[in-house]
């Protein structure tokens, strides 16, 4: 009888403990510490300080390029160092003479010096040479040293989109049927690729946006790149069209040699118009230059397997004037359209953009909504900040909805003379 007892109070004890009393308190702050390690730290901190007051003493400062103090500088042996390390050359390895043996050669092609036969240096595998790369070369021997990274054009690097945009997909309103088209194509082959390999069909490779200026095209591009872990690179239409014959195709090639490195890449051509257009000869020939950069996109697009992880997104507000080679199937197999935003659409676009505003409680969105037909994202997030400025201009902190009828006076009535939106129409 007496233990069960016994139990029964230690389990009532467990269930309220009694508080801990300032005795025990002071116990368990003396758990994990070993005998000495109050001394030691007291030690360690005493040691800082000393070594920080005669480093101030001797005059060493912590710079911020991590350089040490002129003083200590030793610039005699570190230039007699940098005479014995001679500068590598770039050379390109064009051939590989018997591959896979112990004494294979390696033909490379010095730049404008002459072609040479040779071995490789210390420090480099046989596994590490390719055909066709570019490696550094010691300038004795002509050693193979060191295997070096294709050659990208340094403004081609700069278009990769490193930063993630801040948009994603619960900012764009509406829209829903051609987000889930976008995410079909981009997200599904990358993510599950064996549901396409399992049927047998080659997954889209790449989708046309077209729509309306300021329907959200560019908006949601951005989202996706918010979402995937791919690298994202975002190209604008006219930044390909270039001075020198040549240019922009070479951009575009390596353009798609840098996304062919990466694990998964998606690019994004930005109004691609801009190099699109569909070829006709204009008697002067001043455009051939920008269809040839076309046909390299087209060549390209040709060229990736469709499984692997390279998608293509296109944006344009004139899908009329694209070459019909760029959209035959096989290219860009999708057209996604972005039309102008229903009434529900744009009640949500109107929240979205209301969201970080001061505004009254109970504004009607839906009854603003109405108030705009036709009119694009963009329109209706310009109607947002000009109540804000109505606000502005009155002294407000709040915008009222009185500021949002005004605005849509002033934005929805009086810029109609410069929407592009029944000109759109027409092509429809
Ligand atoms: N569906 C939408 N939802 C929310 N905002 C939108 C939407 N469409 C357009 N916008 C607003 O309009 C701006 C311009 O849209 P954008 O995507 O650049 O147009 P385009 O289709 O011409 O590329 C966006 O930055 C966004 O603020
Ligand atoms: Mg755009």
């Amino acid at each position: 009888m007496a233990p069960t007892a016994d139990i029964e109070d230690e389990i009532k004890d467990e269930k309220n403990p009694p508080p801990l009393d300032e005795d025990d308190i002071a116990l368990l702050k003396t758990y994990g510490l070993g005998p000495y390690s109050t001394s030691i730290k007291k030690a360690e901190k005493e040691i800082k300080e000393m070594a920080k007051k005669i480093n101030d003493l001797c005059g060493i400062k912590e710079s911020d390029t991590g350089l040490a103090a002129p003083s200590q500088w030793d610039l005699v042996s570190d230039k007699q160092m940098m005479q014995e390390e001679q500068p590598l050359q770039v050379a390109r390895c064009t051939k590989i003479i018997s591959p896979n043996t112990e004494d294979a050669k390696y033909v490379i092609n010095v730049k404008q010096i002459a072609k040479f036969v040779v071995g490789l240096g210390d420090k480099v595998s046989p596994t590490d040479i390719e055909e066709g790369m570019r490696v550094g070369v010691d300038r004795n021997k002509y050693q193979i040293q060191i295997p070096l990274p294709p050659k990208i054009d340094p403004s081609v690097t700069m278009m990769t989109v490193e930063e993630k945009p801040d948009v994603t997909y619960n900012d764009v309103g509406g829209c829903k049927e051609q987000i889930e088209k976008m995410r079909e194509v981009v997200e599904l082959p990358m993510l599950h690729p064996e549901k396409f390999v399992k049927l047998g069909i080659d997954p889209p490779k790449g989708v046309l946006c077209y729509g309306p200026p300021g329907t959200g095209k560019t908006l949601l591009a951005r989202a996706v790149a918010n979402r995937t872990d791919a690298c994202f690179i975002r190209v604008i239409g006219s930044e390909l069209v270039q001075k020198y014959v040549g240019e922009g195709a070479r951009m575009v090639r390596e353009l798609f040699q840098m996304a062919r490195s990466k694990k998964a890449c998606i690019v994004f051509f930005d109004e691609v118009d801009a190099i699109g257009g569909a070829r006709f000869d204009d008697g002067v020939g001043g455009d051939n230059e920008v269809q040839r950069t076309m046909l390299e996109i087209v060549n390209q697009l040709d060229g990736f397997d469709a499984r692997g992880n390279i998608k293509v997104l296109m944006a344009t507000n004139r899908p009329d004037t694209l070459d019909p080679a760029l959209l035959r199937p096989g290219r860009l197999d999708r057209k996604v359209e972005f039309g102008l935003p229903d009434l529900e659409s744009r009640t949500q676009i109107f929240k979205i953009h209301t969201r970080t505003m001061n505004c009254e409680r109970d504004i009607r969105f839906e009854l603003l909504a109405r108030l705009c037909p036709n009119s694009t994202g963009a329109d209706i997030r310009s109607v947002c900040t000009e109540a804000g400025m109505y606000a502005i201009r009155a002294r407000r902190k709040t915008v009222t909805e009185k500021d949002f009828l005004d605005a849509v006076n002033k934005v929805i009535k009086g810029y109609q003379k410069f929407s592009a939106t029944p000109k759109y129409m027409v092509y429809n």
